[in-house]
């Protein structure tokens, strides 16, 4: 449920405690433009946190306990800070923040809060990422200690990692906590430095929700990054960011043929990646689209991480009028597609997609979405 911005969740946290809240706090998902997989191999992504965001409106307690009720799915979870225990479920996030903040020695106080949000799970649009840091804001809320964007982004990339359990790589949490209105940015998953880069005037971003999920847990993507790590060991770099392509060219022979592949699109998307910026720096917004697509099917037939479903959405997209160019988007499997489209004809291909690729049993769900700011608070 979206509980329509602040005021909707001002009124759900009165309603559950009899009390208004004292802060409001939000945190975006994300669309990856372009630089996919790249992030744990310490190169370069360019993402944009999206109009679509996760909200916790709080009020800190006397003790050290934590109950917040998250709307959407009508549940409630108490935990205690002193005394953290793994579980399932949703609240795991939560508590994941509030280990690692506690392990970096910060001091905690508990809330009460009542959270919303409408980031589609499961999608590839980042719905944990915004939860993670969501969380941290929420903390940092009740706590008072400083809000250091890149720091916090780092701890809930620790959450995920050791208390989810999921191996994910940094740029979910950073663009959720760095985003910049109207911008994507362009990373550094070495450095973690970012650059805001603009939109191309007059296009517009599409996401393209195939209906299909696939979670990162347990999934193929640890074995993309040891196939990885395997191709950086053998050309003697601590990762594949360190190998350029005529490196690649000329040692690649002695390499296995999964891991060469591997490695060849995530050398390939890191140079895109960087020209992809440097269009988007002069506003080409043609050179971004063909950049897109080649990203696509270097993830499909390289990487291996698509689907029937992500391919046939992308190749719907890619065949409209006013579409630059279309790519799956995340971990992928299944989740969402991006598209760049001229902002005129964007209603006329929102329409053809969808008649494009629906069937009796795929259904899809298109539609633009606008840069956001990174997780912040809202009152
Ligand atoms: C998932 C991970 C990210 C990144 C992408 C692929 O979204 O959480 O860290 O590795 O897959 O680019």
């Amino acid at each position: 449920m979206n509980t329509g911005g602040p005021a909707g969740i001002e009124a759900a946290f009165e309603a559950r405690f009899s009390q208004a809240p004292t802060a409001v706090v939000r945190a975006p998902g994300r669309v990856n433009l372009i630089g996919e997989h790249t992030d744990y191999n310490a190169g370069f992504v360019l993402p944009m946190a999206i109009d679509r965001d996760i909200r916790i409106a709080l009020r800190p307690r006397a003790d050290d306990m934590v109950k917040v009720f998250a709307v959407d799915v009508a549940q409630e979870a108490t935990f205690s800070l002193a005394a953290l225990e793994r579980g399932e479920g949703w609240q795991e996030y939560v508590k994941g923040v509030a280990w690692a903040l506690q392990e970096q020695g910060l001091a905690l106080t508990g809330w009460d809060g009542v959270m919303a949000g409408d980031v589609p799970r499961g999608a590839g649009l980042s719905s944990s990422a915004a939860l993670e840091l969501a969380a941290a804001r929420a903390f940092q809320a009740t706590s008072g200690f400083a809000w250091e964007a890149t720091r916090m982004a780092t701890l809930c990339q620790l959450a995920e990692n050791r208390w989810v359990g999921v191996n994910s790589g940094i740029m979910d949490q950073l663009i959720s906590a760095l985003g910049r209105e109207g911008h994507a940015l362009l990373l550094d998953c070495r450095s973690l430095e970012g650059e805001p880069v603009p939109l191309p005037p007059g296009h517009v971003v599409v996401i393209l929700d195939t209906g299909t999920r696939r979670g990162l847990v347990g999934s193929a993507y640890n074995e993309r990054r040891r196939q990885c790590e395997e191709a950086a060991v053998h050309f003697g770099v601590p990762a594949l960011r360190d190998v350029a392509p005529e490196m690649f060219e000329a040692g690649a022979a002695g390499l296995a043929e999964l891991p060469r592949k591997r490695a060849r699109h995530v050398i390939g998307e890191n140079a895109r990646t960087l020209q992809a910026a440097d269009a988007m720096r002069r506003g080409d917004a043609t050179e971004l689209g063909r950049l897109m697509n080649a990203s696509h099917a270097s993830l499909k037939e390289d990487f291996e991480v698509s689907s029937g479903a992500l391919d046939a959405i992308v190749a719907c997209a890619q065949a409209q009028p006013g579409c630059r160019g279309a790519r799956m988007t995340g971990g992928g499997f299944g989740g969402c597609a991006v598209a760049l489209v001229e902002e005129g004809g964007v209603n006329a291909f929102l329409r053809a997609v969808t008649d494009c690729y629906d069937t009796p049993d795929r259904r899809s769900a298109v539609y633009v979405c606008r840069a956001a700011d990174g997780a912040s608070r809202v009152r």
